[in-house]
């Protein structure tokens, strides 16, 4: 009934509307927003960027930030950190947050979540990511979506589809079959969109299988629209339609551009002359305000329910509150040796942190996800906050970061009383001092400190001149001569605590004289508060790796099987070979595996129990927390098919499940498995097929720390 109504409406609102009206809902009309019909009381529609916040306010007409003072926000955890935290629950509460912050400053869309598959450690937007594998991705968008459109705002899942690289990612074309899509890179777009319900949906930049995505139509019109039955707003990347009567005849909805000649968009004045020529039909326009109006019902933007619509709210005190559980459960304990941690803080008295990441800000980078932050605690302030003032803690830089330093180490007060120039002089000398020298300062400095100290903490990692939109990382060396600085510094402190903060794996040559190793992707606001936490142990860490932690890039299949940031052309022909899928099947030496993740207790499986079922099976388990904290456990199960015959992988990531155990506490789990989950996707038939054969049933705290198994026969 209301859904027949809805639909009247929008014919209804199509009959009245002209032909230039619709173009000015189809196409920017500034860099953010369409153009609304207010005659007919038809909004613009206001987009926003991004996955890790709600981005500053941008000029309608220039790409320059308003610099107003009311556009800071809450700053998200980026999606490696949700989805290291493995908690659909999580990834909800991530999302209500982003959307009502979305809603609380205006906006009906937010260009999030990204959810790439991460194919290759090098990708330079990994950060903005989820996982290597569909499933986990599949479990945390659903949620992430529901929870942001809980606010009257769109969720924009992007970038649909295979867009795993930057380098020349406008032009690149992604060469991809059909198997590897259905199995590997389709299923957490088609999961956002069945049961996610996700109103937007953003298409790639680059081209796949010699379309480009914005406006293929195999993949928009037939995939999307056809077989996923997506009825909701096809949104181009900014910049990424390139033809006119492609972008009509495809089942694109909104051109988006980064140029702000909006009449001469591909979807705007041009589209009209063609109309008016006759060589496009007018009916593509309607199907794309078609769409858009539907949205905009579902919005509450227009309608009878307009007056009820959410209105959001943003920096608020449950935002801030929400993030720093999320924070606090994506932290990773990768090592763990003697039990260094965690650390005492009643008994630290003499702490040295070292390394640029304990004091940096990384909110304010990252390219379209960027955001202006409310405020963001680093893990220096996190762990001097958590210390208070009985311990002294000392911090060191260690390694210098070019072009970053002393760009203003002369106070402005100091600066404008002349008679201090003599000072001024001796304050810029630094800045004259050669690099080399400097670089050699530092380290000292640092050796120094981590020789003094009882408690030595290095934080290092990336930055966002490394996980950067647009482009991608020429190896996974840590830069700034992180790695010689470690070396030396567990020379002289065998016992010290390494923290990565980063938004991607990086090479890890200290990584077996390194006793504790923690890691931490971009956290929020309240990262370093985190961190903090679990190396002091208020926090018992319970964050597992969403992806492996190869020892160096060319291990990744993606560079030596397929092609990677290749400029015109990349090939994945790796197929579903992609992360542990390929690691596991090889047995190849990584760092740490997919779904690692330490705890300060233990945890005791027992008792697996598989019974077939009519469509698949049930798995029964205990669970213990054997240890004496309480803590939770990411429980994991792996399907490996025996003796396939199809090239699957060694085994494949269907169900997880957290779970929250007080010291002794034991609980049954029992997951379930349809058919679905015994399938691999048949080329020949174009479908998923159920391989006759036998399977195992692994439980497991990792993909490679499996702890219980059995085998059925399914088929
Ligand atoms: C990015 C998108 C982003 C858009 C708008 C593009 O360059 O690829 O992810 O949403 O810009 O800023």
């Amino acid at each position: 009934m209301e859904e027949k109504k809805e639909a009247l409406l929008i014919e209804e609102l199509l009959e009245k509307l002209t032909l230039e009206e619709k173009v000015g809902m189809i196409h920017g009309a500034g860099l953010f927003r369409t153009e609304g019909v207010e005659r007919l009381g038809i909004p613009p529609l206001f987009m926003s960027d991004g996955p890790m916040g709600v981005r500053a306010e941008f000029a309608d007409n220039e790409w320059r930030s308003v610099g107003t003072t009311d556009d800071f926000v809450s700053y998200m955890p980026c999606n490696s950190a949700i989805a290291s935290t493995w908690n659909p629950e999580m990834a909800a509460l991530a999302g209500e947050v982003l959307g009502a912050e979305a809603r609380g400053r205006g906006k009906d869309v937010i260009l999030a979540p990204g959810i790439n598959i991460k194919r290759s450690p090098l990708c330079g937007r990994n950060f903005e990511y989820m996982s290597e594998d569909p499933r986990l991705i599949e479990e945390l968008v659903v949620p992430m979506i529901k929870g942001i459109q809980k606010n009257d705002v769109a969720a924009c899942v992007k970038h649909f589809a295979a867009n795993s690289q930057e380098t020349e990612r406008l032009w690149v074309d992604t060469i991809v079959d059909e198997r590897t899509l259905e199995e590997i890179y389709f299923p957490g777009f088609k999961a956002a969109v069945e049961k996610g319900g996700v109103f937007s949906i953003m298409g790639a930049y680059n081209l796949l299988n010699g379309e480009h995505c914005c406006t293929s139509k195999s993949l928009l019109n037939k995939v999307l629209r056809e077989d996923w039955n997506f009825d909701g707003t096809v949104i181009s990347d900014w910049g990424g339609v390139h033809d006119t009567k492609l972008a009509a005849e495809s089942a694109l909805d909104i051109e988006m551009d980064v140029t702000y000649n909006f009449d001469k968009h591909n979807m705007a004045q041009p589209l009209i002359e063609k109309i008016k020529a006759g060589e496009i039909s007018e009916a593509c326009v309607d199907e794309k305000v078609r769409n858009i109006l539907r949205m905009m019902l579902r919005l509450h933007m227009i309608g009878e329910k307009k007056e009820h619509r959410s209105a959001g709210a943003y920096n608020t005190e449950m935002h801030r509150r929400n993030l720093l559980n999320a924070a606090r459960e994506s932290v990773i304990l990768l090592k763990n040796e003697q039990e260094l941690l965690p650390l005492d803080e009643k008994k630290v008295k003499k702490i040295a942190v070292i390394g640029q990441n304990a004091a940096a800000i990384h909110s304010n980078g990252g390219g379209s996800a960027e955001i202006k932050a409310l405020y963001e605690i680093s893990p220096l302030m996190g762990i001097k906050k958590l210390l208070g003032g009985n311990a002294k803690v000392y911090y060191a830089p260690g390694y210098v970061i070019p072009g970053k330093e002393n760009k203003s180490e002369i106070n402005w007060q100091a600066d404008s009383t002349k008679h201090l120039e003599e000072e001024k002089n001796q304050a810029t000398e630094p800045q004259t001092q050669n690099a080399a020298k400097k670089e050699q300062d530092y380290k000292e400095e640092a050796i120094r400190l981590a020789k003094e100290c009882d408690t030595v903490i290095f934080v290092g990692g990336l930055n966002h001149d490394y996980d950067l939109e647009g482009q991608d990382r020429a190896d996974m060396k840590l830069p700034y001569g992180q790695d010689e600085l470690l070396e030396a510094l567990l020379e002289v402190n065998p016992n010290m605590i390494t923290v990565i903060y980063a938004g991607s794996p990086v090479k890890m040559p200290w990584v077996n004289k390194a006793k504790a190793i923690v890691w931490s992707y971009y956290a929020g606001m309240e990262g370093g508060t985190a961190i903090a936490e679990v190396l002091f142990g208020r926090v018992n860490p319970s964050g597992k790796l969403a992806e492996t932690m190869i020892q160096e890039s060319s291990q990744c299949p993606a560079h030596f099987i397929g092609s990677y940031a290749k400029k015109d052309k990349v090939e994945y022909k790796e197929g579903v070979m992609v992360g542990y899928r390929y690691y596991d099947t090889q047995n190849t030496p990584v760092n740490f595996c997919f779904g690692h993740g330490l705890s300060y207790t233990q945890f005791a499986y027992s008792k697996l129990d598989v019974k077939r079922e009519e469509n698949g099976c049930k798995a029964t388990f205990y669970l213990k927390n054997s240890g004496e904290r309480e803590g939770s456990e990411v429980v994991q199960l792996y399907v490996k098919p025996k003796d396939s015959a199809q090239g699957r992988p060694m085994h494949e990531l269907k169900a997880f499940t957290k779970v929250f155990l007080k010291p002794g506490e034991e609980k049954k789990i029992e997951i379930m498995l349809d058919s679905r989950d015994f399938t691999y996707y048949d080329m020949k038939g174009h479908e998923f097929v159920v391989e006759p054969c036998e399977y195992e049933i692994q439980i497991g705290a990792s993909s490679r720390d499996i702890r219980l198994s059995e085998s059925i026969l399914i088929g």
